[in-house]
């Protein structure tokens, strides 16, 4: 994997997400094994939106490997307003061993990889976020043991977060079901390109408005119903979102031993209920801990190789 992106997913294999997710768990069992593997190397990370669980796990997990991390916010600068891209990257490659961003065009990521000689990963774009899938399915996987065969029921808008549990259900095997309001499906594009990977691997991928389609799903998960750039539109969907709120009444339609999942930030009393939240089989601080061993995971395979 060494040299290899993480931009979108869908250009990886069932194989690379399990080899991937092996080293996850490895570096979660045993941490002081991997101590000093990536020493003397730099991560550098971008973020045009707001992040807790991305910023901190991507700077602390390069460190926890033996490098550092340097981190630029807009107001620092913002990717591709003083210089182009391609100019950008060609600096880059010359002082770090990978490139981490968070911004709002998926295109700004797709052009920094091809640009770039060293790998770039996708901290979220309004169009997907990888590495909160890839914690996802490793969470799924801890609970369950394996991913194929298994069923995930989202809740709420076919956002940038559904998008990327449809890519990593399509490799994995596990079904997925988006279920929300008319007008806020899936985008089509990434939905059949999904599907295509899916038909290889087995999984069945699907979007409904019926949330009786949570019966018997062992993962139950739901985000945010505005996401970050989106805050004007919250009122409004509110209303229409409500339906798909998951309270324990929602849940409990689920398989008995489901478990809960959420990228977070959480909205509680929106998407969420407390009741559902801090459930006993609620996994959402386990999911945001993986993010941690996912993103170690990532650094080591795509600098170092596995
Ligand atoms: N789940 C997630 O990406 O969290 P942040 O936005 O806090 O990074
Ligand atoms: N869909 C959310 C995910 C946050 C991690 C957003 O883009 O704001």
């Amino acid at each position: 994997m060494k040299g290899r992106d993480l931009v979108a997913l869908w250009d990886w294999t069932g194989a690379d997400v399990s080899a991937l997710l092996d080293l996850a768990d490895a570096l979660k069992r045993d941490p002081a094994s991997y101590q000093g593997a990536l020493a003397g190397r730099t991560a550098f990370l971008y973020f045009e939106k707001p992040s807790l669980r991305t910023r901190v796990t991507g700077e602390a997990g390069m460190v926890q490997l033996g490098g550092g991390a340097v981190t630029q916010t807009p107001e620092m600068g913002r990717i591709g307003v003083r210089e182009t891209v391609a100019d950008v990257a060609r600096n880059l490659e010359r002082w770090c061993d990978v490139i981490g961003m968070r911004t709002f065009s998926q295109a700004l990521v797709e052009e920094m990889a091809a640009r770039s000689r060293v790998p770039v990963i996708n901290l979220l774009t309004d169009l997907l976020h990888p590495c909160q899938a890839l914690a996802d399915v490793m969470t799924i996987r801890e609970a369950f043991g394996e991913l194929g065969g298994r069923r995930l029921a989202y809740l709420g808008d076919g956002n940038n977060v559904a998008h990327s549990l449809l890519i990593a259900g399509a490799l994995t095997g596990m079904s997925v079901t988006v279920i929300g309001p008319r007008g806020f499906e899936p985008n089509l594009r990434v939905f059949d390109r999904a599907r295509e990977l899916a038909e290889v691997n087995g999984a069945r991928l699907a979007y409904t408005d019926d949330v009786a389609a949570v019966a018997g799903a062992d993962a139950v998960y739901t985000d945010v119903w505005a996401s970050m750039g989106q805050e004007k539109e919250a009122e409004a969907r509110r209303r229409l979102f409500l339906p798909y709120q998951v309270d324990a009444d929602l849940f409990g339609r689920a398989a008995a031993e489901a478990i809960f999942l959420h990228c977070l930030p959480a909205h509680r009393g929106e998407e969420v209920t407390d009741e559902v939240a801090d459930h006993e089989r609620s996994r959402i601080f386990d999911q945001a801990e993986n993010r941690l061993h996912v993103i170690k995971a990532l650094y080591v395979a795509l600098i170092r190789g596995l």
